[in-house]
């Protein structure tokens, strides 16, 4: 699958035919001056939660694609109200057959307001299948034992996880992320963009390779094939 990522926790993925854009934040992130938003290209945005870091350029990528945006119910209906026509609004453990394939919403530890303060559900995580083969975003999250569940009912190519620690995971618990959901490589995203998720690239690799994983960390703007 192509994976390109568009800095923080905003990345897309071709699955099934499709693009899947996760979590757009370009505009206000200083990292991603280079990027074009107006160039993205989107069949659907799926968004893990309501954080503005998560949110910023949905409506704007919604409404110039037509993109359906899949998110957990009070983030979908937050944008339907703000006048997103294609929304898909689900909750966690449910599951949908779309055009690329599948989407199951998956739990998160995290928490979820939208940026005028309305309430946000909770944060969520997607588990894609599409014939390319199947991954898993975890959204921002904490660590959980829930995610051996991931693990056992799907066999993933790979997974993204956040890495920046202080808002969610740090390096060492994705680790453990990975070996719950039972993958050998992911994308590491939410790091650098501010000063408290500030990452050791070197010694994220590092710890990696002495756990036996890959860690993936393209820059911004770069498209990998995984
Ligand atoms: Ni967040
Ligand atoms: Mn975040």
């Amino acid at each position: 699958m192509n994976f390109t990522y568009y800095g923080h926790a905003c990345f897309s993925v071709q699955a099934g035919g499709k693009t899947l854009l996760f979590d757009p934040f370009i505009s206000p992130n200083p990292l991603a001056k280079k990027i074009d938003v107006a160039k993205i290209a989107a069949d659907f945005i799926l968004v893990s939660h309501g954080h503005g870091d998560h949110v910023a350029d949905v409506i704007d990528i919604a409404k110039r694609t037509g993109a359906t945006v899949i998110a957990p119910y009070e983030v979908g209906s937050w944008f339907e109200n703000k006048g997103v026509k294609n929304v898909q609004a689900m909750n966690h453990g449910g599951a949908a057959r779309i055009d690329f394939g599948r989407v199951k919403l998956t739990s998160a530890i995290h928490s979820s307001s939208m940026p005028d303060g309305s309430y946000g559900g909770n944060p969520c995580g997607f588990v894609v299948e599409s014939a390319d083969g199947a991954f898993y975003y975890s959204g921002d999250t904490a660590l959980t034992s829930d995610m051996k569940l991931v693990g056992e009912t799907s066999r993933l190519s790979f997974a993204v996880f956040p890495i920046g620690d202080f808002f969610t995971m740090g390096i060492d618990d994705a680790l453990r992320a990975a070996d719950f959901v039972g993958v050998s490589r992911f994308v590491g995203v939410h790091y650098d963009t501010f000063p408290p998720i500030k990452l050791d690239h070197e010694a994220a690799l590092k710890a990696a390779q002495a756990a036996g994983k890959e860690l993936l960390l393209p820059a911004i703007g770069e498209s990998i094939n995984i």
